[in-house]
């Protein structure tokens, strides 16, 4: 069966949105607005896998949100919510924490990085998120999803879970008239010469929110002289830059800044390296300030004056999260049947 093509992200209000994010998602987000229909999640429930403070997730719910609407997602001809006002999910998470195996979620490498040495200690929603992301996805019968690298794994769990939900009612589905398959196999989408960005303290460091140094990362809230002090405090080399793109394989820093570049200017690392090959890094560091200042600082602006407005920001989250509910229900009403759950 054919599914209609349909675009489904989820970004966790967990803290400082920055520049990862942006490159490593929410650019590819604004970008498939043009050819999908696109929902795009802020997933609250993910993010008490981890403690959360309440009052600063209510304030990252709507920090992201304002990230969403600065960066150009059009919250009228796609949809923007936040996960816990579409009941669904969780719904939906309950029968996938029936579907999937615990063998699998084992095999969970974000699980045994996040739960580090005491997993006894560990959520159990930290241990079942694979199952709840599913659910975001296959509770739209969402066929694209655009990720970053780390989240490879879990869209392939996403996959089996489809699989295995189909397989194990075959029968009901058809009987019900759905076809031999209710559910669709999600796609990853992965994108681009920065979808990895990485520490500007350390390149073979992920950028990270919880890194200590703030000069690790650049901000998506960020003015333009925290751009240009960050970019210009970049951790470097001593040599110029390659003209070789091949070298850069073993210069990390210089792999990241000019990855940066890259991704900012819609171009590539050859082309950048074209431009900027035997160059020194400072002439290159000069470029790289204007770039990121003409493209970040617009959205940091425009997100520093979104959430001075959160009654907006809150309208915005209500109108998507009854549009998202529509299409959850229709999915979930149909589950249930399927299960074989009495309905009215
Ligand atoms: N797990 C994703 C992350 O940490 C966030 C997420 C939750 C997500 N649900 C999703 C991403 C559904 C894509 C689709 O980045």
């Amino acid at each position: 069966m054919a599914f209609k093509p349909l675009v489904f992200s989820g970004v966790q209000p967990t803290g400082n949105l920055h520049l990862g994010n942006y490159l490593g998602a929410i650019v590819k987000f604004v970008e498939l607005q043009n050819s999908h229909d696109c929902i795009y999640c802020v997933v609250d429930m993910h993010a008490i896998t981890v403690w959360q403070e309440p009052t600063e997730l209510t304030r990252n719910i709507r920090e992201v949100t304002a990230a969403f609407l600065a960066c150009g997602i059009d919250p009228k001809k796609h949809i923007i919510f936040n996960q816990s006002q579409v009941a669904e999910h969780a719904e939906l998470a309950w029968v996938f924490n029936c579907v999937a195996r615990l063998g699998w979620l084992n095999r969970m490498t974000q699980f045994k990085e996040k739960a580090g040495k005491d997993r006894e200690n560990a959520s159990v929603g930290l241990y079942a998120y694979p199952n709840l992301m599913a659910a975001d996805i296959l509770v739209y019968r969402a066929t694209h999803v655009p990720v970053g690298e780390d989240q490879k794994q879990h869209l392939e769990l996403s996959r089996d879970i489809a699989q295995k939900f189909n397989n194990d009612y075959a029968k009901s589905i058809q009987e019900r008239g759905f076809g031999d398959a209710f559910f669709p196999q999600p796609e990853p989408l992965i994108q681009g010469p920065a979808t990895r960005v990485m520490s500007l303290r350390d390149g073979t460091k992920k950028m990270s929110k919880s890194d200590a140094s703030d000069y690790s990362r650049i901000n998506l809230t960020d003015d333009a002289d925290a751009i240009a002090r960050k970019v210009r405090k970049a951790k470097t080399d001593p040599h110029p830059l390659p003209v070789d793109e091949k070298e850069l394989a073993a210069r990390p820093e210089a792999d990241n800044l000019v990855g940066i570049y890259a991704a900012l200017n819609g171009s590539t690392k050859a082309d950048v390296l074209g431009e900027f090959g035997g160059s020194q890094f400072s002439a290159f560091k000069n470029a790289l300030v204007d770039l990121s200042v003409a493209k970040l600082g617009p959205i940091g602006a425009e997100m520093k004056r979104l959430v001075q407005d959160p009654a907006h920001i809150d309208a915005v989250l209500a109108d998507g999260s009854a549009r998202a509910k529509l299409l959850a229900a229709e999915t979930m009403n149909a589950v249930k049947d399927i299960v074989g759950f009495v309905r009215r």
